[in-house]
């Protein structure tokens, strides 16, 4: 099946590197990966590499994502980041809803809801996460928890914006384990969230979105789960946070 969505495919570096490892790291990108225009690449260091990050990749294919954002604008907000302090670095896309932080933070999906909102609004597009726990999956239950969290975090958002929002679908199971989902397990989620879309806003946004798949890929499996009609990208943690790994992962995958 032809697909009409570019791919996307972003590193997530978490809590992970230096200012000067950050720098080092998208420096050798840039050049490894100056030639690639078939891809959205995007890197989301941590906020305190943001801006070093961000001059390094000036004029380059690289896009700059953030890993996740208050959901109030500037203010009294002690400890928050708001939208606009990521776009005046050149942020342009940003990781909400993540399941470290649906765990860690108790981040629920309103609150995601209000931080796409929130992003949309300062022009910075949302990847939002969604994704089952291996109980869950187990339970028999994917796809009521996996639906309930794409209609409870996209709520209020309207159809050009959800149009405009990535989601990632990173069953919390293969995060980060080494266990990735079969392709097949893969794309008959991702077909299931776009049948979601389908029902929240019509065929033809559905049909624009991109889902990216995320837990434990690589360079040697990216391009199997990658060809799945419904994958349009990966999110990637720890494959992401070398430069061969991330090179041959995007390579691998055109
Ligand atoms: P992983 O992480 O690639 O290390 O499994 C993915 C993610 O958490 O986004």
């Amino acid at each position: 099946m032809e697909k009409d969505r570019k791919l996307i495919i972003a590193g997530n570096w978490k809590c992970n590197k230096t200012v000067a490892e950050s720098v080092a790291l998208v420096t050798d990108l840039k050049r490894e990966l100056a030639a690639v225009k078939e891809v959205d690449i995007v890197v989301c260091p941590a906020f305190t590499a943001l801006d070093a990050v961000s001059h390094a990749i000036i004029e380059s294919n690289i896009r700059l994502g953030a890993q996740n954002m208050g959901d109030n604008g500037y203010g009294a907000f002690t400890g928050e980041v708001a939208p606009g302090m990521l776009r005046d670095l050149s942020v342009r896309y940003v990781i909400l809803g993540h399941s470290e932080r649906r765990q860690y933070q108790k981040e629920s999906d309103e609150l995601v809801a209000r931080k796409a909102a929130a992003a949309h609004t300062a022009n910075l597009i949302p990847i939002v996460c969604v994704g089952e726990t291996l109980n869950e999956r187990e339970a028999g239950i994917t796809e009521q928890v996996v639906e309930k969290q794409v209609r409870g975090s996209l709520a209020g958002l309207t159809p050009e914006q959800v149009e405009a929002t990535v989601v990632a679908y990173e069953p919390v199971w293969a995060i980060g384990t080494g266990k990735t989902a079969s392709s097949a397990q893969a794309q008959e989620v991702h077909a299931f969230i776009r049948r979601v879309l389908v029902q929240m806003h019509g065929e033809s946004v559905a049909r624009r979105v991109r889902i990216q798949y995320g837990g434990s890929v690589k360079a040697s499996n990216a391009r199997e789960i990658l060809s799945q009609p419904d994958v349009d990208g990966a999110l990637v943690g720890g494959a992401s946070l070398e430069a061969k790994g991330f090179v041959d992962l995007i390579r691998n995958s055109i």
